[in-house]
């Protein structure tokens, strides 16, 4: 834990310079509370790529993993987008390149191509639509008269979304090695210790988790479901990040991580030194050559359209 006083110092500095650069921070729900505190926007990655496509501000800094940070650059390219710890990847990503699913394409000419918003660039200019946890059941019931679907690259959201549409679906070996470290043993065991708690779990999953959860939601269905819902207690199958948030939202509620061991360490690189430190230098930028850029915008509209 950050030393309030220092914390403090660097906090007024962040935002006096983020003004001065006429700069907005967005910070994905898994990241550090000192970064959440500093952030004026945070959500999952859908809410995350609106914000930055509706912003005035010449410059995004952007808390969360690359792809979200493409993401925000493909869907406004006259701004500078910035990433305070470049480093800070999605090992799901990057278990699936263009050339892989230009194969698989290959294999299945007729079929129509969804992706997970959790791909590079490269692979999004490959895609027919994009979706992300919050819409993927919508983006496949929309592909109606498609006999086949190709579904990448994460295939336990795709056996969820196949068990939800009722379509069978062609997927890729990718998988998040955060939300698997999350076992049917510890959903059983803090049911045990919270009898009135209801467990909700991210579609990335175990399917075995998925199976024994109350709601399956993505992040912010997750923030959603806890306000709204009658219940005190909750029991958070994803990455911890997202309890922090929770408590801010609901302080007279309870949430239990389903396991502590779910820590996505991209998600914990950046930090209020590293976002000071890239609004003194304007660094790193993110940015996407222009046919890349033009081709997988097409699948986030297509998403954004759909949704
Ligand atoms: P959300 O879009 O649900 O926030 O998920 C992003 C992610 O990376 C989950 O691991
Ligand atoms: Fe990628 Fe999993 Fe981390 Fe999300 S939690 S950014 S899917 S590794």
């Amino acid at each position: 834990m950050m030393n309030k006083k220092f914390s403090d110092e660097l906090l007024s500095k962040i935002v006096a310079l983020k003004k001065q650069r006429n700069a907005i921070i967005l910070a994905h729900n898994y990241q550090l509370p000192e970064v959440q505190d500093a952030a004026d926007f945070h959500g999952d990655s859908l809410e995350l790529s609106r914000a930055a496509a509706k912003t005035d501000a010449e410059v995004i800094v952007f808390c969360g993993v690359h792809f979200m940070a493409e993401t925000a650059s493909i869907l406004c390219p006259q701004k500078k987008v910035i990433m305070p710890d470049l480093s800070a990847g999605c090992p799901m990503a990057n278990m699936m390149s263009a050339a892989q699913l230009r194969d698989l394409k290959k294999a299945h000419p007729n079929a129509a191509v969804v992706g997970y918003v959790n791909t590079s660039a490269e692979v999004k200019a490959e895609l027919d639509v994009c979706c992300t946890s919050t819409n993927a059941v919508a983006v496949v019931n929309a592909l109606k008269d498609k006999e086949e679907i190709i579904f990448v690259p994460d295939k336990y959201l795709a056996d969820y979304v196949s068990k939800v549409t009722g379509r069978q679906l062609i997927s890729w070996n990718g998988f998040c090695p955060t939300h698997i470290k999350i076992l049917p043993e510890d959903i059983k065991r803090e049911r045990r210790f919270h009898p009135f708690a209801k467990v909700m779990v991210h579609p990335e999953c175990l399917p075995q988790v998925v199976s024994i959860a109350d709601a399956v939601l993505s992040t912010s269905r997750m923030c959603k479901f806890a306000k709204e819902s009658d219940v005190k207690e909750f029991i958070v199958g994803t990455e911890v990040g997202l309890i922090y948030r929770l408590k801010q939202d609901n302080p007279k509620k309870e949430f239990y991580p389903a396991s502590e061991r779910a820590v996505c360490p991209n998600m914990k690189r950046t930090t209020q030194e590293k976002i000071l430190w890239a609004l003194e230098e304007l660094k790193e930028e993110v940015r996407v050559s222009d046919d890349i850029r033009a081709r997988s915008k097409k699948a986030i509209d297509r998403m954004l359209e759909i949704v």
